[in-house]
C-alpha cells in the first residue's frame, strides 16, 4: 500500500527510513506491504536517497488515487489542519505524531474521519516510541481510568536529570537536548510545559471521551527550577520531574494539569531518567500500570507512527475507534479545589522566632534543615487554595506540588 509524507524532518524522515529498511520484515510479519509514493516538503534535500519522491505540492498527494495513507509529520496547527482535513475528505488514512494538532483539533478530525469511513491515528503523538493510545482504548477497555500521569517530556525529563545527577546547569543541558534533537524547534514548548500539556490532554481526551482543550489547563514549566529546590527535594527523599497529570476527584470530575511535582523516589516515575518517558495509569480494575519507553527521537517516534500504518493498511476496509467526541461541560474542576501537599522554599530574616512565626499559620508541616535565610517544608495535604491563602504572608522563592 502506498504511502505519503507530509513533511521530512525528524520524524518524517525517520518514517521514511523505517519503512525503507524494514518493509521486508512489515511484509513477512504484519502481511502487508508498504511503500513510499510521496514526500512533500517546502525545503530541497539534495543528494538524500529519498529525493526521488519529494515534491512541494499537496496536489500531488491528494490526486494521487494509490496512496491510501498519509503520514503528517509537518508539526503545528497550520498548514496540517488543511491538508490532514483535505486527506481525510478524499477518502485516506491519516497518520499524524503532530500532537499540537490532534490536542486542539482532534475532534474536527476524528469526526471527519468518521464521516469520510477512514482513520484518524496518532500513537506517535504522545510518548514517542512509547505505546500508550492503544494500551489506554483497547487494553485497559474494561476499566474506569482514575488517573494518568506521564513523564511526557522528553526534553524536560533530559534537562532535569543532568540538573540532577550532573549538577548541569538549565542552559546547558537545554543545549545539549537541542543537539540530540529532542527539544521543538523553539524550546519554549517543552520548558514551559506547553508540549507536555498538549499531551496530557491528548490522553485525558481518551479517558473522559470528551475533548479536553490545552487553553485553560493549569500549565507550569521548569524553567523557574534552581539547583537548591533539587538538592532541598533529595532532602526529603524526592526528585523534581515535571509531571502531567489527569485524576478524578471525588466529585467525579477531573484535575487536569502540567506542573513540576516532587515524586517520592519509591514512587516508579521516580526513576525515569533521561530522555525516557514513562505513563502511570490508575484503572479501577487493573490497578496501577507503567508504560516506559522513548518519548522522543527520530527512529523510536517513527516507529510509532509506521505502527499506525501498518494498521490502516491492514484494516483498510475498517474504522479503528481510538478517539473521542466534542467538548462536553462539567468534565473538568478547578485544580485549586484539589487536595494537595505543597513544597515550599520560602526567604525569611533567618531568625528563629521569625521562622517559628511564620510556621505558625500552617500547623503540620515537615520542615527540613535549610541554608541560613532558606525556610524549607512540605505541608499537609488540603485544598490547594486554601494552602496557597496560608502561604499568602510567606516571601516564597518556589512552591512546588507532591505527587
Ligand atoms: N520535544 C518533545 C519531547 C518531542 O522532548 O518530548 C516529542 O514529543
Amino acid at each position: 500500500m502506498k504511502v505519503a509524507i507530509m513533511g521530512f524532518g525528524v520524524v518524517g524522515s525517520g518514517v521514511a527510513e523505517v519503512i525503507a529498511q524494514n518493509a521486508d520484515h512489515i511484509r513477512a510479519h504484519s502481511l502487508v506491504d508498504l511503500s513510499l509514493s510521496h514526500i512533500l516538503d517546502i525545503r530541497d534535500f539534495p543528494g538524500s536517497a529519498f529525493a526521488p519522491y519529494m515534491t512541494k505540492d499537496v496536489n500531488d498527494i491528494l490526486s494521487d488515487d494509490e496512496t491510501k495513507i498519509v503520514v503528517e509529520t509537518m508539526g503545528g496547527v497550520e498548514p496540517a489542519f488543511t491538508f490532514v482535513s483535505a486527506c481525510l475528505q478524499k477518502g485516506k488514512h491519516v497518520v499524524t505524531s503532530n500532537k499540537e494538532l490532534v490536542a486542539k483539533k482532534g475532534d474536527v478530525l476524528l469526526a471527519l474521519a468518521r464521516a469520510n469511513n477512514v482513520n484518524f491515528l496518532f500513537e506517535a503523538a504522545v510518548g514517542g516510541g512509547i505505546p500508550i493510545i492503544r494500551p489506554l482504548t483497547i487494553c485497559l477497555a474494561a476499566n474506569r481510568i482514575r488517573e494518568i500521569a506521564g513523564i511526557l517530556n522528553g526534553t524536560t525529563n533530559f534537562i532535569l536529570s543532568k540538573m540532577i545527577t550532573d549538577n548541569m546547569d538549565f542552559q546547558t543541558a537545554l543545549r545539549l537536548a537541542q543537539e540530540k534533537g529532542y527539544a521543538e524547534k523553539d524550546p519554549t514548548a517543552d520548558v514551559e510545559g506547553i508540549d507536555a500539556c498538549r499531551k496530557i490532554c491528548i490522553l485525558a481526551s481518551l479517558a473522559t471521551g470528551s475533548h479536553i482543550y490545552p487553553d485553560g489547563i493549569l500549565t507550569e514549566g521548569i524553567t523557574k527550577l534552581t539547583k537548591d529546590d533539587v538538592a532541598y527535594a533529595e532532602a526529603f527523599g524526592c526528585v523534581i520531574k515535571l509531571i502531567a497529570r489527569a485524576k478524578t476527584l471525588e466529585n467525579g470530575r477531573w484535575c487536569v494539569t502540567v506542573s513540576p511535582a516532587l515524586v517520592p523516589k519509591t514512587h516508579m516515575l521516580a526513576g525515569v531518567n533521561d530522555v525516557f518517558n514513562a505513563c502511570f495509569v490508575r484503572g479501577d480494575m487493573v490497578g496501577d500500570v507503567l508504560l516506559y519507553g522513548q518519548g522522543a527521537g527520530k527512529l523510536a517516534t517513527a516507529s510509532a507512527v509506521v505502527a499506525d500504518a501498518i494498521d490502516c493498511a491492514q484494516h483498510s476496509d475498517k474504522r479503528r475507534i481510538y478517539g473521542w467526541g466534542e467538548a462536553k461541560d462539567g468534565v473538568l474542576a478547578d485544580p485549586m479545589e484539589a487536595p494537595v501537599r505543597l513544597f515550599v522554599r520560602a526567604k525569611t530574616s533567618g531568625k528563629a522566632a521569625d521562622t517559628a512565626k511564620l510556621l505558625s499559620a500552617l500547623s503540620g508541616c515537615e520542615v527540613a534543615d535549610s541554608a541560613d535565610g532558606d525556610l524549607v517544608f512540605i505541608t499537609p495535604e488540603a485544598k490547594e487554595k486554601d494552602l496557597r491563602d496560608a502561604l499568602a504572608p510567606f516571601d516564597a522563592a518556589s512552591v512546588i506540588r507532591l505527587f
